[in-house]
């Protein structure tokens, strides 16, 4: 079985469950050419912020003030927190060299309560929990074998929510994301909130950066392969960073380094809804949530949300008598009960009875699916809802990569084995879209067979659940890059894990601004 083949029912369905199916099919799929016309609107969206027309861009692309090359041979300990789910998590990472890296991090509890708490009282938690982590992990002593001059600890902060910043340690948060809503941190600068904390709680810790957990993934990688381009999450929430060309950041008045790491802020890719297919099952999703109209894209996406579309469109199925007999649950009635966990486990079950499906439906959402058919269809629903997210996911991806393979882009030039060429024309058919007809260029592998190697490889590091515990999603993302970039994506542009990507990113980013901070003196 590929990911394409839709799983065969073992039993008959009925005509109108097969026509459902059917309809659903149809909604949930997205041909190559609706994927080429997403990439092409992506890639105005992506200019447009960069010279700063927000009323025509959804995309924030924030300057993060990372710039400069790493070589893999930086090194060092410095703290890294990171904050940007039900987790947060306080880490010492020694960076040893040579591709090297020694993390030691303790995980800590987000409750519901602190996630809609006010920001002192969070920022104040965070602040208790880094105290304890260095008294027990006695981290003073550790990090002062490597420094010298100052008993103060160096702290790189991977906050993973939209932040514009002015500086790498100052940023002003624009708005919560990922079901956290806590007052008074819109607006604010994160780094004095955290740095305020820090101190009324006594903590002799500095906080040297901020950066978002894309541009941590994208430095983490980094270390590892020092010509990366992209960094990118899948798990609960999804953006991408990406190195861009300082001249083409018109919101950028004196830049003062050739290039600069860009934080696209993707999940909000075409709020507006102009041009994805979104369904009523992502409508109903975007409405009952915490932040409506906004993060569409990432709604379509992300870890958070899979499972709610599915739970949507399983009650439409039984509200049909299609599903179930026609008989729900209270815990299936009740919103979010239905989490992507539980889609990973459904896609996975391939026996022939699919019995673990069975078990999830009893145990997680008190429903006895009885008949064979109740499952396959479940299955096939997950399979529509996952299969699109990595699609979508490949899209974003492969906008990025022609973007900077376009005029003035980060990999412009002659270096690289993919190129552009060939501008053509793609016929805009989504509905109500006003724009008619849009300039793509498409991606080419070059025909004088530039030699490849790790150097012009277009490397993108990935982090995030739902990339590396969802079923198939990395091979249905190949899929979409192989059709949006050529039948050699996969080689160069490889898709990776970057281990721990906020942590050692965050931890780089401290690296980075001290080093600045010394050459400022
Ligand atoms: C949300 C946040 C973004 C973050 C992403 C992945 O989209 O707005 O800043 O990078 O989730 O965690």
């Amino acid at each position: 079985l590929t990911s394409s083949t839709p799983a065969k029912p073992h039993t008959k369905w009925s005509d109108k469950q097969s026509k459902a199916l059917a309809d659903l099919t149809e909604e949930f799929t997205l041909s190559t050419a609706q994927l080429e016309h997403l990439t092409a609107a992506f890639i105005d969206q992506m200019q447009s912020g960069l010279a700063g027309d927000h009323k025509s861009s959804d995309l924030a692309m924030i300057p993060t003030f990372v710039s400069g090359r790493l070589d893999g041979q930086e090194r060092g300990s410095y703290l890294a927190l990171d904050l940007g789910g039900t987790n947060f998590r306080v880490c010492l990472i020694t960076l040893k060299g040579n591709h090297d890296v020694e993390p030691n991090s303790e995980s800590f509890k987000v409750t519901e309560h602190l996630q809609e708490a006010h920001i002192s009282e969070l920022m104040d938690f965070i602040a208790i929990s880094i105290k304890d982590f260095i008294t027990r992990e006695h981290i003073s002593s550790k990090i002062a074998k490597h420094r010298s001059n100052s008993n103060t600890l160096e702290l790189g902060f991977t906050f993973s929510f939209p932040v514009t910043q002015t500086a790498i340690d100052a940023g002003m948060l624009l708005r919560w994301t990922k079901g956290f809503n806590c007052p008074g941190a819109v607006g604010s600068d994160i780094v004095q909130l955290l740095q305020e904390a820090l101190d009324r709680k006594e903590v002799k810790v500095h906080v040297a950066a901020l950066v978002n957990d894309t541009v941590g993934t994208l430095l983490a990688h980094s270390y590892k392969y020092p010509n990366t381009f992209i960094g990118a999450i899948f798990g609960t929430g999804t953006n991408g960073a990406y190195v861009e060309a300082t001249r083409s950041i018109k919101t950028m008045p004196t830049p003062t380094a050739k290039e600069m790491i860009i934080n696209i802020e993707w999940g909000n890719f075409d709020k507006d809804k102009r041009f994805l297919p979104v369904t009523p099952f992502d409508n109903k999703l975007d409405r009952e949530s915490i932040n409506p109209g906004v993060h569409v894209f990432e709604k379509m996406i992300s870890g958070m949300y899979l499972g709610e579309i599915t739970r949507n469109i399983l009650l439409h199925l039984i509200d049909r008598r299609l599903l179930f007999d026609g008989t729900s649950s209270q815990k299936l009635n009740a919103h979010w009960s239905f989490k992507t966990e539980f889609m990973s486990q459904i896609e996975s079950d391939t026996s022939p009875n699919l019995t673990s499906i069975a078990q999830i439906l009893k145990q997680k959402l008190e429903i006895c699916s009885k008949a064979q058919i109740d499952r396959e269809i479940v299955k096939a629903v997950c399979e529509l809802v996952g299969k699109r997210a990595a699609r979508l996911s490949a899209m974003a991806t492969a906008a990025v990569v022609r973007k900077g393979l376009s005029d003035g882009g980060h990999l412009a030039g002659d270096g690289y084995p993919l190129k552009l060429s060939e501008k053509h024309r793609v016929f805009d058919t989504a509905a109500g879209v006003n724009k008619s007809e849009t300039a793509v260029e498409k991606v080419h592998e070059r025909t004088d067979s530039a030699v490849v190697h790790d150097g012009n490889l277009i490397h993108v590091g990935i982090d995030g659940s739902v990339f590396k515990l969802y079923p198939h999603f990395e091979e249905r993302m190949v899929e979409g890059l192989t059709e949006l970039l050529g039948s050699r994506a996969k080689d160069l542009v490889p898709l990776n894990i970057a281990e721990d990507g906020s942590g050692v990113g965050a931890a780089l980013a401290a690296l980075i601004a001290t080093k600045n901070a010394v050459h400022s003196r």
